[in-house]
């Protein structure tokens, strides 16, 4: 079967990390179908040649209808910052999806997770939504592959606030720091082989830098400072102020402070084809954006 006779349909395909992959599938010749909640918003920002199927992920209906005739379903959806939101986006809306997956045949399932998921590390709301949500996929007997990523190069311009870029926490683990286009390449190769089948892939970027010399190599480029902040600072400021942001973000830090990655990239780069965008290489694009 060619790509273009298999439908994908992508879940948060208008998102920073799912937008990437929505067009690299159709880059590939694969008919991409979305869900999405504002057609308006998803037309717009993605342009023509898509079909799109208006919906929220929380209604069984919409998601049957967006589900109908597709090959591979494809979840790239983001909780938080509250723990019951982290619980409805990161782990019963994957099992809500898994369990239609299955009952309508579709031929796979691919997620988005983090490569600090798993049992020993689910120590934040976060860490254990995602985590019950990679257990719900692999127990519903649909097909899946599962993405550890590390941090996305995306995730630095996020931390920038007018002159100045947040270093939250003693961030000392080197991490392998990885572009959305190659991981949207990885994707994509993934739904072109049986191999990547019921599989957990750790996807690592080509270098490793801690989250301070990585920004530093940003902040440079964009012509910002980096400023160290602590996760008790953070903490304290996002209750003083009720700032629901600040508190979870010094949450997800601290649990970076504590897990470093430690799974293999091999597999994934063995049948993806590794990837190969350097940290250098994404400024250096990123800033011609600007
Ligand atoms: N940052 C990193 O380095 C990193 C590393 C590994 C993993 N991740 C994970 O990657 C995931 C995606 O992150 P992201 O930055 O791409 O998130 P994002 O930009 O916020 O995108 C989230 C997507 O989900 C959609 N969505 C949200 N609620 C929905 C609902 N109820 N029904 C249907 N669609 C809904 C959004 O659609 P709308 O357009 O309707 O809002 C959007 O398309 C997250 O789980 C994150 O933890 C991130």
């Amino acid at each position: 079967m060619t790509n273009s006779n298999k439908t994908i349909l992508v879940i948060g395909g208008t998102g920073m990390l799912g937008k990437p992959v929505a067009q690299q599938l159709k880059a590939d010749g694969f008919n991409v179908r979305m869900l999405a909640r504002n057609p308006e918003k998803a037309q717009k920002l993605l342009g023509a040649g898509y079909e799109i199927v208006k919906g929220d992920v929380g209604n069984a209906a919409a998601l049957k209808e967006a589900m109908t005739g597709v090959d591979g379903v494809h979840i790239s959806l983001k909780g938080g910052p509250t723990e019951a939101d982290f619980e409805r986006m990161d782990h019963l809306a994957t099992r809500d999806i898994a369990k239609s997956a299955k009952e309508m045949n579709v031929g796979r399932v691919t997620i988005l997770s983090a490569y600090a998921v798993s049992a020993e590390k689910a120590d934040t709301p976060e860490s254990r939504s995602k985590f019950k949500g990679e257990q719900a996929l692999q127990s519903s007997g649909v097909p899946y592959t599962i993405f550890r990523a590390s941090w996305f190069m995306e995730a630095l311009p996020l931390f920038v606030q007018g002159k100045s870029m947040s270093l939250i926490g003693n961030q000392v683990h080197p991490l392998h720091w990885i572009a959305a286009e190659d991981y949207a390449r990885m994707v994509s190769k993934s739904y072109q082989t049986d191999e990547t089948l019921n599989k957990e892939l750790y996807v690592f970027g080509p270098e490793a830098y801690t989250m301070g010399e990585a920004m530093k190599i940003y902040a440079d480029y964009a012509g910002v400072k980096v400023a160290p902040i602590s996760t008790r600072m953070l903490a304290v400021l996002g209750a003083l102020t009720f700032n629901a942001e600040w508190k979870g973000m010094a949450v997800l830090m601290k649990h970076y402070e504590n897990w470093g990655e430690d799974g293999s990239p091999d597999k994934a780069n063995r049948l993806l084809d590794a990837p190969r965008i350097t940290l250098k290489e994404w400024c250096e694009e990123n800033r011609k954006l600007r």
